[in-house]
């Protein structure tokens, strides 16, 4: 089933992307640097970039940024004066995405703070809301990068958490995989807080199965 996945992957692709030199170069890159090749897939890097702008979002703020690939997407939703601000723990996966957004013109609209995301989550205060939040780091800290989203956002204020179904994972309340407590905890947070209307969609594609969450601060 995994060739047919990729293969309604790749005609999507196909369909309603088209080739992209500065998304396949930042791909490259990222490789050539030794980046793990664990960014969005090209169809769901177009789903975040259209999500945010039908959310008009003028401010947004993602947890791992990688090489940047979603950054990118994301960053070519905001408008004029629009602002991204990503976070990252390691400084070599930082560079080579200051390294992209060079290339894609999108440096002065996108912040990269490095460092562990709750440590830096802490320190933004005081800043506007933010109006999409895109969460793709280290999963067994989700339910508090949710925690720091809503406080940092608004009422309507859009968030995105990925890799939560983990194919089939999320099912295994025995795990001991740190990833799959912290994707139960999430939901298990979300499903608890009055401050949210979620849900979550299983996907299946080039990423295999797996799955993100989708909520609105209230
Ligand atoms: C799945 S990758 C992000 C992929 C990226 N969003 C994309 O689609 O292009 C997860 C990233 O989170 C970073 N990360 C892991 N733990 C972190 C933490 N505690 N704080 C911030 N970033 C973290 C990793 O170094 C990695 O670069």
């Amino acid at each position: 089933m995994g060739e047919g996945w990729q293969a309604v992957d790749d005609y999507i692709v196909g369909k309603l992307l088209g080739a992209d030199d500065t998304l396949a170069a930042t791909l490259a890159n990222n490789s050539a640097q030794g980046l793990p090749p664990i960014d969005v897939s090209p169809t769901q890097g177009k789903m975040l970039f259209l999500l945010a702008q039908t959310a008009g979002a003028k401010r947004i703020l993602e947890v791992g940024t990688l090489g940047g690939y979603s950054t990118i997407w994301l960053a070519r939703a905001l408008p004029e004066g629009g602002q991204l601000v990503t976070l990252e723990l390691d400084p070599h996966h930082a560079r080579v995405a200051r390294e992209n957004l060079e290339r894609a013109g999108l440096s002065d609209k996108v912040d990269i703070r490095i460092g562990p995301a709750a440590e830096s989550l802490a320190t933004i205060k005081g800043e506007a809301p933010f109006d999409f939040v895109f969460i793709d780091a280290d999963k067994q800290n989700n339910a508090r990068y949710v925690a720091e989203a809503i406080r940092l956002g608004r009422p309507g204020t859009t968030i995105i958490v990925d890799n939560v179904v983990r194919e089939g994972g999320v099912l295994d309340s025995k795990s001991h995989d740190e990833r799959i407590i912290g994707t139960r905890a999430l939901f298990d947070r979300i499903a608890a807080d009055p401050r949210l209307d979620a849900t979550a969609v299983q996907t299946v594609g080039t990423k295999k199965w797996d799955g993100f969450l989708l909520a609105r601060v209230l």
